[in-house]
């Protein structure tokens, strides 16, 4: 990679989290999600800075500290769960991921404008006042906000630091239609946005979208270089986690019947783990032949436990997961628990890998999966997840509504062909061996170049 540059990395999560151990001695925990696993690969290359919300009592310690690798911001509480908990989880996922039903839900009231207002805008101001004060330490550096919780900040930069370089990356889908949320709200988060000099996606059906919604609400998206680049993996973690202890002792106590089927989410309501037990059952019953030597092993991370959608959705999971059970004993293994290594198990050994996502921005199960695969099993991906533009080509897609069109999907990937699972297994691996997180974080420097030029 080229020479080394200043960078403001500003994100919701951080990089590490800090706790105390029984001992009362501090430990650094990684942070979660995609996004942050892909950016740490910046870290080793460039003189970056990382901006995050403080997100533990020790996270707060360290922010009053000062100094360290993370500048934590230690938001008022009230405020931060306002923002978390109301605005940024669930309205803005929920209108990305099209997953309110409009006749009951969202209700616009007086305690979500207190929300936006107390939550939203004050957190995005705090980390805003962050960045600022970073800038002024380091004039030059470029500033890359991440996702759905920061889409007021860069105007409040902008306004305060005119010439400065900033760019967004969207990691969600982004619908056309913003109608849920009142007119002033849309647009602030689209002003927001288009304050920075590049607003990237992982995909073309997102960029696209957004350019329709910003001409639908009549704001001028000509300064702004809207672009996709999809987001990766890092090959050589997966490569070294595929013979890693942990991962070998999974193995070796996973429970597989003659064919597998493996996903592994996140108990996100975007990820449509009921649906794909309903599609399931409905496989065991219009082939008979498949019970008793098909499996369906959901691993799933339990998520945003703090929110009732994400409860009243676990709960969902759970009953239609009892539903096939109770027809089909032994039929499911659900297990909750953020464990990777069994999850990386999981992947070896699967026959068929189940991405159904409602919708999803990228899905980097689709991409983990199939790299380390022994098994040459088949991708069944949901049309609308991310991934799809990449590697829909390779995989059997699938409609996430039509519970039916999955269980035909499902019998067609584990009737498929040897020597045709080998074909499309070895494409997808080739497409994301060659286009690797390294890949994704070049092309965003290049953004940076382009827009600096
Ligand atoms: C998605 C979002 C990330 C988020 C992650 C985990 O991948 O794009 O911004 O960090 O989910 O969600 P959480 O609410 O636990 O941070």
């Amino acid at each position: 990679m080229s020479e080394q540059r200043p960078l403001i990395i500003v994100s919701n999560r951080g990089p590490v989290t800090y706790d105390r151990d029984a001992e009362g001695t501090r430990i650094e925990r990684r942070g979660g999600g995609g996004l942050v696993t892909a950016l740490r690969g910046l870290r080793e290359d460039h003189d970056v800075t990382w901006i995050a919300s403080a997100t533990t009592d020790e996270d707060r310690v360290v922010a009053a500290e000062g100094g360290g690798e993370v500048v934590f911001v230690a938001h008022d509480p009230l405020a931060y769960d306002l923002y978390y908990n109301v605005v940024a989880n669930p309205m803005l996922w929920f209108i990305q991921h099209s997953l309110w039903g409009p006749a009951f839900n969202p209700t616009i009231d007086h305690a979500f404008n207190d929300a936006w207002c107390d939550g939203y805008v004050a957190i995005n101001r705090a980390f805003a006042e962050a960045v600022v004060a970073q800038l002024d330490n380091s004039p030059d550096a470029a500033v890359f906000f991440h996702d759905y919780h920061l889409y007021l900040a860069p105007r409040m930069v902008r306004e305060a630091r005119p010439d400065a370089k900033l760019a967004h990356f969207v990691h969600i889908p982004w619908p056309v239609d913003w109608t849920t949320l009142p007119e002033e709200m849309r647009r602030a988060l689209h002003n927001g946005l288009l304050a920075n000099d590049v607003v990237a996606f992982h995909t073309a059906r997102w960029a696209r979208n957004f350019k329709r919604s910003c001409t639908d609400l009549a704001c001028g998206v000509d300064r702004t270089f809207v672009t996709h680049h999809p987001i990766s993996i890092d090959l050589a973690e997966f490569d070294a986690l595929r013979e890693s202890e942990e991962v070998l002792a999974a193995e070796a106590t996973l429970d597989r019947a003659e064919k597998l089927i493996v996903r592994v989410d996140r108990t996100d309501p975007s990820k449509n783990i009921a649906r794909g037990f309903r599609a399931f059952g409905i496989l065991l019953d219009e082939h008979p032949e498949w019970r008793g030597r098909v499996k369906l092993l959901a691993r799933l991370d339990p998520s945003r436990e703090t929110i009732p959608e994400y409860v009243e959705y676990r709960a969902a999971i759970e009953a239609e997961a009892a539903a096939v059970s109770a027809r089909y004993p032994g039929a499911v293994e659900v297990q909750v628990a953020d464990n990777f290594p069994q999850s990386v198990a999981a992947y070896k050994q699967y026959d068929v890998l189940l991405v159904n996502a409602v919708y999803d921005g990228m899905n980097l199960v689709a991409k983990e999966g199939p790299l380390v695969n022994a098994r040459d099993g088949v991708l069944v991906l949901s049309e609308n997840a991310g991934a799809h533009e990449e590697l829909g080509e390779w995989a059997v897609t699938v409609n996430p509504f039509d519970v039916w069109g999955q269980a035909e999907a499902l019998h067609a990937a584990l009737t498929m062909e040897p020597a045709e699972r080998r074909r499309r297994a070895e494409a997808i691996q080739a497409q994301v061996r060659e286009n690797d997180v390294a890949k994704w974080v070049q092309c965003l420097l290049a953004d940076l170049d382009r827009v600096s030029a």
